[in-house]
């Protein structure tokens, strides 16, 4: 099976990705988290995400939001100048600023404007599509509509997480809707969704032997080395940790108060299978001496061999 590393905003950024690939790998593509304008203009911070110069040594499709097509047409040229030849499209994003602005999953509702979407994007040479989608923003047969306008764009594939946007993150995957979409989407299609283990996706397969990859995202970040079971040591997880830490620290000159928010945001996800009482240490850490300590404490109790035995 193919497997591709699912966008998760604040986490698989180009420093996350770039030690991913070199410490564990697995992943044949890694999908950015998306652009999109904010106040008429592109975020510094996503171009620089996806600049190809950062992104060295890995697969990368740039993401954008399914958005009115004047703005996705602007980030695709501006990705397109970079250098990218083929972008995906949000429609899964269930935040409800974006969503009742018809944007991520509150465009599936909108067969008009996703046809208008797909129109003037399928309108630009030399970049082809791949679509990233629920199955609606409140009704799990939402996606039904918008199939036939699939053939505008002729994606490369589309992967579909089988929630819909109200349901957030959380709650039972739609599988019969799933079912349904694997029998009536003509384009190579992916699986995404609560994929937390190497058995978790063989079943997928199994269920699914005609899929063209499963894209997985929360398990990846939880486990770096969820699909290299080989490479599962506290070293690795400790090293992954340091490269991110070390790239964080020389971009923030300084700022020990934003060094200590950024890496105990990434311990919302990471290695929750690590010894509790000293994963408690780290994400209370109320400054880089401590949080040091606490994550030196943590490694060493990992390295001890207590994964998870801890009450
Ligand atoms: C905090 C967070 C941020 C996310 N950001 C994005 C994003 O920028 N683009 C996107 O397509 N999906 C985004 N997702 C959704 C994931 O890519 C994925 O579709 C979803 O988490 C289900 O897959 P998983 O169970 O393997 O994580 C995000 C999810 C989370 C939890």
């Amino acid at each position: 099976m193919r497997y591709l590393c699912a966008p998760i905003q604040g986490f698989t950024d180009y420093v996350w990705r770039r030690a991913h690939a070199s410490l564990f790998g697995g992943v044949e593509r890694y999908y950015s988290p998306f652009l999109r304008i904010e106040r008429g203009e592109m975020r510094k911070r996503d171009l620089a995400d996806v600049n190809p110069v950062n992104n060295a040594g890995l697969t990368l499709v740039p993401q954008i939001i399914g958005c009115p097509p004047e703005q996705a047409q602007r980030l695709v040229l501006a990705l397109r100048d970079m250098g990218y030849s083929e972008v995906d499209i949000n429609m899964g994003c269930p935040y409800p600023p974006m969503a009742l602005h018809h944007k991520g999953s509150g465009l599936i509702p909108h067969p008009a404007e996703v046809e208008a979407l797909f129109s003037c994007l399928a309108g630009i040479d030399g970049v082809s599509y791949s679509i990233k989608m629920r199955l609606g923003w409140d009704e799990p047969r939402q996606w039904r509509e918008i199939v036939p306008l699939f053939d505008i764009l002729r994606p490369t594939q589309v992967t579909i997480h089988p929630r819909v946007g109200k349901q957030q993150y959380k709650g039972d995957l739609v599988m019969d809707e799933m079912d349904a979409a694997v029998e009536l989407i003509r384009y190579p299609l992916v699986y995404n969704g609560d994929v937390t283990s190497l058995d978790a996706a063989v079943a997928i397969e199994r269920r699914y032997p005609s899929l063209s990859a499963i894209m997985i995202g929360r398990g990846l970040v939880q486990n770096p080395a969820m699909l290299c079971p080989d490479k599962a040591t506290p070293a690795a997880y400790r090293a992954l940790h340091d490269e991110i830490y070390a790239d964080y620290e020389a971009r923030m000159n300084g700022g020990d108060k934003q060094l200590v928010i950024k890496m105990k945001a990434l311990w919302e996800m990471y290695l929750p299978f690590a010894p509790k009482k000293q994963l408690k240490a780290v994400k209370k850490a109320s400054n880089l001496d401590r949080y040091n300590a606490a994550v030196s404490a943590l490694f060493a109790e990992m390295e001890g061999g207590l994964i998870g035995n801890e009450e």
